[in-house]
């Protein structure tokens, strides 16, 4: 795999998928680690005298729309706190391949979000062909591991385009997480949660193979998600708010789980387990982290951009949690640690 350190950047153009898919509340980045977990490479590039860095990302699935929800001005916020000295460029997503007419001072330029042209989850040659040209990039880097089981323009098709060199978060995050799946010392407990039900549920049964045990919490237990497999548990009971909505599971399975976590040698958590942005429902992704960081002689990965959003903020209160491996890729973390076609990692030049 041909990664940054293959190339002579100087002087260059370098278009960067990052995965700055992050948690945004009125207006403001609520957990930047995917950010920082970009910093690495942006810096590599930019000490070895690449022209400028255009960063390319998607912000939640807005299905070809950009509104005061969706657009990715947050971010620039954030990295311009960042990069104190540096002015953010900010550009919207160009429709031909006009050149963008970037001033000659800004380093690092940020393109509106991928997903508010429906090209992007086409995986649509032409718009991202309009992006490398309209910005002159002269080589492409995937460093967004988070999005690299997804076969979208910024991933796939960009290979048509220009050679892809793998960024060292990609780099970083496959060589942690083939350790893992490699020798994962018995037993291996997976626990998923989350929102994604549609994404999630076909990973349930392809974990049977590996894991001995599976837990199942989150929407995806609460929206009646059942299994007839011993190996499978999924919660029973819920924490209701008024209207009798399931927000979090309820104390009898989160002590089911407490066991589990007990007896297992390596943990893969992904996914929160309630409807945790709420304090009120988060006791159960609370108590879980907090077992899991507590556990001394076991390997433990947490992995998406909300689970390792969450912990992050508990081990700031709480340093003596501590994990194995926290990846910033959910989906893709999982797919990758299940051996499924990534077709992100695939498009990287060999
Ligand atoms: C994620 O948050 O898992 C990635 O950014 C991918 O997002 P997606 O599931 O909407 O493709
Ligand atoms: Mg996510």
């Amino acid at each position: 795999m041909k990664t940054i350190r293959d190339i002579d950047v100087k002087d260059k153009i370098v278009l960067v998928r990052v995965d700055y898919n992050v948690p945004v509340k009125n207006g403001k980045v609520t957990n930047d680690l995917r950010i920082r977990a970009s910093l690495p490479t942006i810096n590599y590039l930019l000490e070895k005298g690449a022209k400028r860095l255009i960063l390319i990302s998607h912000l939640g699935r807005p299905e070809g729309k950009l509104t005061p929800e969706t657009t990715l001005q947050p971010v620039v916020d954030d990295l311009q706190k960042i990069y104190k000295d540096q002015t953010i460029g900010f550009y919207s997503l160009p429709n031909s391949e006009k050149p963008i007419p970037i001033p000659e001072n800004v380093k690092i330029a940020l393109l509106e979000n991928l997903r508010t042209n429906p090209g992007e989850e086409k995986n649509d040659q032409t718009f991202i062909r309009n992006i490398v040209k309209a910005t002159g990039a002269d080589f492409y880097v995937q460093d967004g591991f988070a999005v690299t089981h997804r076969a979208h323009a910024s991933t796939d098709a960009i290979k048509h385009i220009l050679p892809v060199y793998a960024g060292l978060l990609v780099e970083k995050e496959i060589k942690n997480l083939t350790k893992i799946i490699n020798q994962p010392e018995k037993p291996l407990l997976v626990i998923i949660g989350g929102a994604k039900v549609d994404d999630k549920q076909p990973l349930i049964d392809k974990f049977l193979t590996k894991a001995d045990h599976i837990f199942v919490g989150g929407k995806i237990a609460s929206e009646g998600y059942k299994s007839d497999n011993p190996k499978i548990s999924v919660a029973t009971d819920f924490d209701e708010n008024s209207t009798g909505d399931k927000l979090d599971i309820g104390p009898v399975s989160t002590g089911e789980l407490a066991n589990l976590i007990t007896d297992a040698k390596t943990i893969i958590w992904n996914g929160l387990l309630g409807y945790a942005e709420d304090p009120t429902y988060a006791t159960s992704s609370t108590i879980t982290a907090e077992l899991i960081g507590e556990k001394e002689n076991a390997t433990t990965v947490i992995c998406g951009g909300d689970t390792t959003g969450f912990v992050e903020n508990l081990i700031k209160d709480h340093k003596n949690l501590s994990y194995s491996l926290v990846s910033t890729g959910g989906g893709a973390a999982l797919e990758f640690l299940l051996g499924k076609p990534m077709p992100g990692l695939e498009a990287i030049s060999s």
